[in-house]
Formats: C-alpha cells, sequence, structure tokens
C-alpha cells in the first residue's frame, strides 16, 4: 500500500529523529526555530550525496575545480553583488500574537493562483487586506505593512560593535568563486569554458519557518560558476540543465515527481537573466530543489569596478579581452537529503505466517548513497568473533554496522528502515563452511556467499 501523501512527511520526520538523521537544533533547551542537527546517520548521508556529486561535477572533468573559501568576507563583496541591496523579503508581523510571515508566502498560501512576484510592499499590503487574510497562528487580520527585509545575517569582527566592524555571513557560494576567479584561472592556467566549484554553509535570515528542513537559516549548498564566452550562453544552459538531470536520475529521485519550471522575469533574482528551477513533488506542493541560472557578466564586471581590479579573460585563440559570462547550477544539499527520503520511504505489508500482517517500513535509498552499505549480523552472540572477521573486511571499504541484539526479524527491520542495503548474516554454519549469507534490502532474498568472497562480491555494488 503507498503510503498516503498527507502522512509522508510526518512518517519521514519521525524516522529522522528516532534513527538518528535529523534533529531538531538544541532541542534541551527547546529548539531554535528553523535549525536542525543532523545525527549520525543524517551526516553519513549527506557525506555521501556530497562526495557523490564533487565526483560527478569535479573530480570526472577537465573543465572544473574546487574552492573552498572563508564564510566571512570583506563586507564590499556583498555591496557589489548586489545583496546588500537586492537580498530582500518582504514580511509582516501579525500585531495580535506578534507571528512574523513573509508577506509572498502568506499570500500565496491563502490565495493560491494570485500573482505576488514582483509585487512591491504597498502592493502586498493591499492583496493582504482586500483578500481578508488571517494569521495563520492566531486567525487575526490585524497585520503591519509589509516591509522590506534584508536576507543577509550580521556579526562583528572584534570585541567592538560598530559599523565599520559589521561583516556578513555568506548568503551564497557564488561569491567566493568570483573574487577568486582571476586567481585560480592563472594558478590552474585554465581556459574557457571552466567551472570553480564550491560546497559549504550558507546562512540566510529566513523570515517564514518552512517545512521541517525545507526552509532553514543555515542549510548546505553544492554550486559552481561556469565560465564562458557570452555568445555561448544558451548552449551552455541547456547542457547543464541535462547534466542536473543526469544527476537527478543517478541519485534515484523518483522521476515523475521532478519537473523544471521558468522563472518569469517578475521573478528572476537581481543578476540573472534567464532562471529555471528543477522542481520536486513533495507533500507540501511543487518546491524548488535546484535552480540554474543565467548571471551574465554581473558578478564579474561589478567586482571588476568596485575592487579595481581587472577581472577580464583574454582569449588566446581570438586575441581578445572580456570579461566572461557565467551558467550556474546550484544544488541545495540539505534539500536534496529531505527530498530523498520523502522519495525513498516506503511501507509494505507483509504476512506474519500465523494470518496476521505487519507493515515493514523501507528506506529504499540507492546503495551508493545509503548510510550502511551493509549490517553484519551475528545469529548469536557466540558467533561475534567470526562475525568480527566479515566485518573488518567490508568496514575497510565502506560504512558497516554491527547488530547482535534483538532477533534476527527485528534487526532486519531496523536495518531495513535506515536504509541499509545488504545484511550478512553469520550463523553456526559460518564455523563450518566458512560462507555467511547475504539478504537484500528490497527484494528480502538470500543467498550464501563463502566469506572469502565478501569484497569481491560487493565491488560495484
Ligand atoms: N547562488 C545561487 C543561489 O544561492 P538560490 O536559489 O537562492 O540560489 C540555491 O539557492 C539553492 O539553495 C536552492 O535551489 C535550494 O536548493 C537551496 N536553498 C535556498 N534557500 C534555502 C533555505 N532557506 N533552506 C534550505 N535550502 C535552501
Amino acid at each position: 500500500m503507498p503510503v498516503l501523501e498527507s502522512e509522508l512527511m510526518s512518517k519521514v520526520v519521525s524516522l529522522c529523529k528516532r534513527r538518528g538523521f535529523v534533529f531538531p537544533g538544541s532541542e534541551i533547551y527547546g529548539g531554535l526555530a528553523n535549525t536542525w542537527d543532523y545525527g549520525p546517520l543524517g551526516v553519513e548521508l549527506k557525506k555521501n550525496l556530497y562526495d557523490a556529486w564533487w565526483k560527478f561535477f569535479v573530480r570526472e572533468r577537465l573543465d572544473m575545480v574546487g574552492l573552498d573559501a572563508a564564510i566571512l568576507m570583506n563586507p564590499k563583496v556583498w555591496e557589489a553583488s548586489g545583496h546588500v541591496d537586492n537580498f530582500n523579503d518582504a514580511q509582516v508581523d501579525c500585531r495580535q500574537c506578534k507571528a512574523r510571515h513573509r508577506a509572498d508566502h502568506l499570500i500565496e498560501n491563502a490565495v493560491p493562483n494570485l500573482k505576488v512576484e514582483g509585487l512591491s510592499t504597498e502592493d502586498l499590503t493591499k492583496l493582504i487586506k482586500e483578500n481578508n487574510i488571517v494569521c495563520p497562528e492566531c486567525g487575526s487580520k490585524n497585520f503591519t505593512d509589509a516591509r522590506v527585509f534584508n536576507l543577509l545575517f550580521r556579526t562583528s569582527i572584534g570585541s567592538l560593535e560598530s559599523n565599520t566592524s559589521t561583516v556578513y555571513l555568506r548568503g551564497e557560494l557564488a561569491q567566493g568563486m568570483f573574487v577568486n576567479f582571476k586567481l585560480i584561472q592563472e594558478s590552474m592556467r585554465k581556459k574557457l569554458p571552466f567551472g570553480i566549484a564550491q560546497m559549504g554553509k550558507v546562512f540566510r535570515n529566513e523570515i517564514t519557518p518552512g517545512n521541517f528542513t525545507f526552509r532553514t537559516l543555515e542549510f548546505d549548498l553544492m554550486e559552481f560558476e561556469y565560465f564562458i564566452e557570452p555568445s555561448k550562453w544558451q548552449e551552455n544552459f541547456e547542457y547543464w540543465l541535462t547534466e542536473m538531470h543526469r544527476w537527478v536520475e543517478f541519485i534515484g529521485l523518483k522521476q515523475d515527481r521532478v519537473r523544471v519550471r521558468e522563472h518569469t522575469p517578475d521573478e528572476l533574482s537581481h543578476y540573472s537573466q534567464r532562471t529555471v528551477d528543477i522542481e520536486y513533488h513533495t507533500p507540501f506542493g511543487w518546491k524548488e530543489l535546484y535552480g540554474l541560472a543565467y548571471r551574465t557578466d554581473f558578478d564579474l564586471r561589478n567586482h571588476t569596478e568596485k575592487s579595481g581590479q581587472d577581472l577580464s579573460y583574454f582569449d588566446p585563440n581570438t586575441n581578445t579581452r572580456f570579461i566572461p559570462h557565467v551558467i550556474e547550477p546550484t544544488f541545495g544539499l540539505t534539500r536534496t537529503v529531505l527530498m530523498l527520503l520523502l522519495s525513498c520511504y516506503d511501507e509494505e505489508t507483509l504476512s506474519t505466517g500465523d494470518g496476521g500482517e505487519e507493515t515493514r517500513v523501507v528506506l529504499r535509498l540507492p546503495s551508493h548513497l545509503a548510510p550502511y552499505k551493509a549490517a553484519v549480523l551475528p545469529l548469536s552472540n557466540k558467533l561475534t568473533d567470526k562475525a568480527m572477521e566479515a566485518w573488518k573486511q567490508l568496514s575497510s571499504h565502506f560504512l558497516t554496522d554491527f547488530d547482535v541484539t534483538g532477533s534476527i526479524g527485528k534487526r532486519y527491520r531496523r536495518q531495513d528502515e535506515i536504509g541499509t542495503p545488504y545484511c550478512v548474516t553469520v550463523d553456526f554454519d559460518t564455523l563450518e563452511d566458512q560462507a555467511v549469507t547475504i539478504r537484500n534490502r528490497d527484494t528480502m532474498q538470500q543467498e550464501r556467499i563463502g566469506l572469502s568472497q565478501l569484497n569481491q562480491w560487493f565491488q560495484g555494488k
């Protein structure tokens, strides 16, 4: 029986907490809205995704190099990039319960077919009044006017809080790639087209709380800036859209839940001439998973002007000098984790053999991304030493669990629930025939293989 859409989110949230994927941030102090901590299994899933992404887009390509830029940058970077002036959302406060809302989300949730992109704060205020929109927290209609709110987090360097020491936590990774463009191009002797990739934490002072880890105050992002000749932007845009689809397929997201949506001119970010979102159909509607933007020469041109440093490129083939244009594919890592969990969560009804039924929860994560690829399960405590032989073999290649507690049926269920693709069972026959049983998570089929062939069996799995 497929899981009811209305129950899927709460089931995934509950599994995440129960089995160590994601916990509410600082929970023992009552939590902090919009913050989440990734537990032992969440960390592994996130790391596997990040490693796979880095291999897919960086290591297996000659035209891509990596970067790990500082989170804190000279504040002039964010002035030049336009984020200080334009990285804004409009917010309204409920005067009765003091809840703060993003004005566009408030309207969209109450009247789904109203177009709100690009509207001024005056128009948003008017729409809220005209449509009799109420506060989702308390039902009051008593809102403040909409006003603009900058998403950059501010902090200050040193012990004195003054304007001169104000810095921002980065709101996107891209600026690190732009300010290092020249250094990377020259030190790595790169010719166009080439890309600079980065993965790391990004911070945004989001107003609206959002659907578990979907919209958070800090999140992991993986993105690259691909530097091109201006005339080639359309072909590169199409190429990277195809590559993004290939990635979405590679990580095993349900394809019928993925679509591409073009941004309307009103909706485009201040730096973009064309943007498409890759959206995923979540239990709370179609939502942005990834973005692909044509940023023109907006960033390099602005940094050239504001820093006084020449960030142009000399093309030795045509003897021309120009500011490269940029195609930017961007991938929210924490959003990928959430969509993958939603996509892979499954329940099956099984017969218990005595006329009854039980529900098997299975997280059908692809084998290359699952936190544990295998779990070694000795049937008895007395077999622990023998089972350790199998664990030592496997754990030098990938993360392997070892579980001796509970009935074997319960142990299989525990591994199914966290997505472990293979269980390796060690029984008393193992002492005689030096063989183990491998059970497949999805088919539940079992096969017996020699201990000495274990590593070979797992190759390519
Ligand atoms: N450099 C371009 C850029 O940052 P963006 O669309 O603002 O573009 C990129 O963000 C990706 O980051 C999104 O496609 C989404 O996956 C993720 N993302 C954005 N805001 C987020 C938030 N508050 N919480 C979690 N993920 C977020």
